[in-house]
């Protein structure tokens, strides 16, 4: 089935926040934040601003009713910065205007004197300081320091890997809109509704119940609307709750770049041992995260890190610990793969180092290491492995050995231009961490003409979870797709929702809509056994007719229906999902807490121009596990998008800070993500074939992340065109590799001797925020 939101898409029809038609007397919001990293407030005015043209007022923490708090998981973090900066880009108040242009304007006026204190940008340089979010973590099995002793070969190293930028095509943004009796509506483009209703409530005081979140569907999330969308529907609630005014607050690109986290950048120290077999006997893994000012996400993330440490591979002896450290950036956040992209970015890495220096492949050590079902992962859960499935047929059905030889022809004939390969297996555990998470609720009515339409949780991003709700509600229900619509999501209709993340939004509130259609279900076939005079059990309906056994009755769906509230019987229901099955023991760490994972190989071939450092995608072929894919349309999107993402993250997009902690990459000219020429020339994806089951809805897999994880085969294919073109180079680990990067890692006595990461580039100057 196609997504249902095709046709408005490409029609340009389809409603995003912005596109909201505005109620008379809408006033806009802008936001003053800072110019610095950290320092003391000393003085702040916003007279001149107040009495700008146009402008209703400006707010400050004073403005603050309830608590000035929007931090999640840790109380850390304030909506408007009272006595302290911690990050450029913290918000410091809010100008309401008439216009937009008026609200832009008069943040010109806003005076800020703030006492610098010392900037830290590096996590490192944090962790040496105490400055810790949270206290490490760690996550063992085996026994780490003993296992040395049986290992033949050991090697350490360190690995970096960058931030990025989540892009997503519709800025942040909020439109509160204030009712009787002190009430609130609130638009936001955010992935967790329930989150901005809560963080609406400490910042507002006003309980709950009087906020109503409405969200039609989000351009883009990718993890980035998952906690950062609160501060701008607070601010505009807050706004709106003190001036009985609708606010509107739709981020440009630079301030949303400027003023958002993004994915952490990790520093990692590794230690892995292997025996003469290429058993990786012991790992030994410590990761140092920049979280960035504030906890945001940032435990929850380090948690997944532990979780996917060792990727897809058996380690007998593996002793993982991860510091998350607090640095004056903007707070990062959860971004598609959270915090588990790191991870295994790492253990490729270690298993990269022990091939170069051993001069075999690294495929070599991947395979001989690949989970089996039955083994067990650092964290205690035993897996159903589709591991070397995937990876063999990977192998076989793109015929790897006739790819390596073509590659090896191409390196003999060319001197300037380079060919690599590598392989990318991988494991992705389906479930929020936190097991309370793993819960969603569905509320179904079907109206007296037969047509249903679903409320749930979910929100659609892209990922097009509403195509996937319409097809477990048309088949359970046996009626068409063309019968059923998904309702906007709201809090009001469906309370305390997890957020559309984890990539389990499909399997949780896809199974609460089965199980209130269900019930529905067999509310309607015992009103058509007695109508029929047959046993309940006989019934069925199919394609919106009422079958008895296998003949087809003369009750039809909607005369079904409609005989049904005739009877006076309910045709609405609320029903529940917790994922069954889910536990984790934080003491121990060690526990159950997927519901199941999801395995994929895939195969990258890239050309690197040798002269220039330039390079080229032109493969990736993959196999990936969806299970029992539902939607293989969608599902092939959900692979290209984050395989296209992950091959981003490792290559061109490059979020630079300064020391100072301003961000250098503001902007779309200076911060790169690839475009439709950058991309691999060929995609070839093949779906598992198994008949292995899994607990995803309708048996299909979870598919939104674990595909961004893909594209750390391409940082690896390049890093092995290299290593043709120089033979024995082994360059650090220190993602991404940006052609720059490339170049001087190919000539670097050269690079070296005109010191150019030294160099400033001259002219180079930030551009002005509009
Ligand atoms: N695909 C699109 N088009 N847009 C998005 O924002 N977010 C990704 C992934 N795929 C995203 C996307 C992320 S980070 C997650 S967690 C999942 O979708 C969330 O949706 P799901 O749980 O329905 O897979
Ligand atoms: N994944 C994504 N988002 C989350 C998680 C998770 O495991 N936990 C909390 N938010
Ligand atoms: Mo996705 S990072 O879990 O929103």
């Amino acid at each position: 089935m196609k997504n249902i939101d095709a046709y408005t898409h490409t029609r340009g029809e389809s409603i995003y926040l912005d596109d909201i038609p505005e109620i008379a007397g809408t006033l806009y919001a802008a936001c003053f934040d800072s110019p610095l990293a950290h320092g003391n407030i000393k003085y702040l005015d916003t007279s001149a601003a107040a009495s700008s043209e146009g402008v209703v007022r400006v707010l400050t923490f004073r403005d603050i009713p309830g608590i000035n708090q929007i931090g999640g998981i840790i109380a850390d973090e304030e909506l408007l910065a009272a006595h302290q900066v911690h990050f450029c880009g913290m918000p410091v108040a809010l100008v309401i205007a008439t216009t937009v242009q008026q609200a832009r304007a008069a943040l010109k006026k806003i005076r800020l004197e703030v006492d610098p204190l010392p900037v830290i940008t590096d996590p490192r340089v944090a962790a040496g300081k105490g400055e810790l979010i949270v206290p490490p973590r760690s996550f063992s099995m085996g026994d780490c320091s003993a296992a040395w002793r049986d290992c033949d070969f050991i090697y350490e190293g360190q690995a970096n890997s960058n931030g990025q930028e989540h892009l997503y095509i519709e800025t942040q943004g909020a439109y509160a809109i204030p009712g009787e009796n002190g009430v609130i509506k609130i638009y936001s483009s955010t992935q967790s509704p329930t989150a901005v209703q809560r963080a609406i409530s400490k910042v507002t005081g006003l309980p709950m119940h009087m906020l109503e979140v409405e969200v039609t569907r989000l351009g883009g999330g990718f993890g980035g609307k998952e906690d950062q969308a609160n501060t701008w529907a607070a601010l505009c609630a807050l706004a709106t709750n003190i001036l009985k005014r609708p606010v509107k607050y739709a981020l440009s690109r630079m301030e949303d770049m400027r003023m958002t986290g993004k994915r952490h950048p990790y520093s990692s120290d590794f230690k892995i041992g292997l025996s003469k077999a290429l058993k990786i006997i012991a790992y030994d893994v410590t990761f140092y995260q920049n979280a960035g000012a504030a906890a945001d996400l940032s435990p929850a993330i380090m948690e997944r890190t532990l979780f996917h440490c060792t990727n897809t591979y058996f380690v007998p002896n593996a002793r993982a610990t991860v510091y998350s450290c607090r640095t004056n950036l903007p707070p990062n956040t959860a971004f598609r793969g959270f915090g588990g992209p790191q991870g295994m970015f790492v253990m490729e890495c270690a298993i990269a180092t022990a091939a170069e220096h051993l001069g075999i492949t690294a495929a070599a050590i991947q395979h001989a290491n690949l989970l089996q079902t039955g083994d067990e992962l650092l964290y205690g859960q035993k897996v159903l492995s589709e591991a070397s499935a995937c990876w063999e047929k990977a192998v076989t059905h793109y015929q790897l050995d006739q790819i390596n030889k073509e590659v090896s022809a191409f390196n003999n004939q060319h001197r300037l231009q380079k060919k690599g390969v590598a392989l990318m297996p991988i494991c992705f555990g389906i479930s929020f961490t936190n097991t309370t998470m793993n819960q969603a609720r569905a509320l179904v009515h079907i109206y007296t003409d037969g047509s249903v339409l679903v409320n749930t949780g979910a929100i659609e991003m892209g990922q097009g979870v509403n195509t996937r709700i319409v097809q477990v509600a048309a088949q359970t229900l046996g009626i068409l797709p063309g019968r059923i619509k998904i309702n906007s999501t709201n809090t009001s209709r469906i309370a305390n929702t997890s957020p559309s993340a984890a990539s389990a939004t499909a399997d949780l509130n896809g199974h609460a809509t089965r199980i209130a259609c269900n019930t529905l279900l067999n509310r309607l076939k015992t009103v058509a056994a007695a109508a029929l005079n047959v046993e309940v059990e006989v019934i069925t309906i199919r394609e919106e007719r009422v079958y008895v056994g296998d003949s087809m009755s003369l009750l039809d769906w909607t005369q079904l229906v409609l005989a049904t509230y005739n009877q006076r019987v309910s045709l609405s229901e609320h029903a529940h999902y917790a994922t069954p099955g889910l536990h984790f023991n934080k003491a121990l760490e060690k526990g159950h807490p997927f519901a199941y994972h999801v395995f994929g190989t895939a195969i990258t071939t890239v050309t690197v121009d040798c002269l220039r450092g330039t390079y080229e995608v032109d493969a990736v072929r993959l196999v990936h596990d969806a299970g029992n894919s539902m939607n293989p349309l969608i599902d092939l999107g959900q692979v290209e998008g984050g395989l296209v993402q992950g091959i981003g993250w490792m290559t061109m997009e490059e979020v630079v800070y300064d020391a100072e902690g301003k961000l250098r990459s503001n902007a779309l000219s200076t911060y790169k993500v690839p475009d439709i020429y950058s991309v691999p020339k060929i995609i070839e994806v093949k779906f598992l074939e198994t008949a292995q089951d899994n607990p995803g809805i309708l048996r299909s897999k979870a598919v939104g992340e674990p595909p961004l994880m893909y594209g750390i085969g391409t940082y690896f294919a390049i890093r092995n065109a290299l290593r043709h073109f120089k033979p024995g180079t082994r360059p650090a680990f220190d993602a991404p590799m940006t052609p720059e990067k490339l170049l001087i890692n190919l000539y670097p006595e050269e690079a070296a001797a005109l010191d150019i990461r030294q160099q400033e580039i001259p002219g180079l100057q930030m551009l002005p925020a509009t």
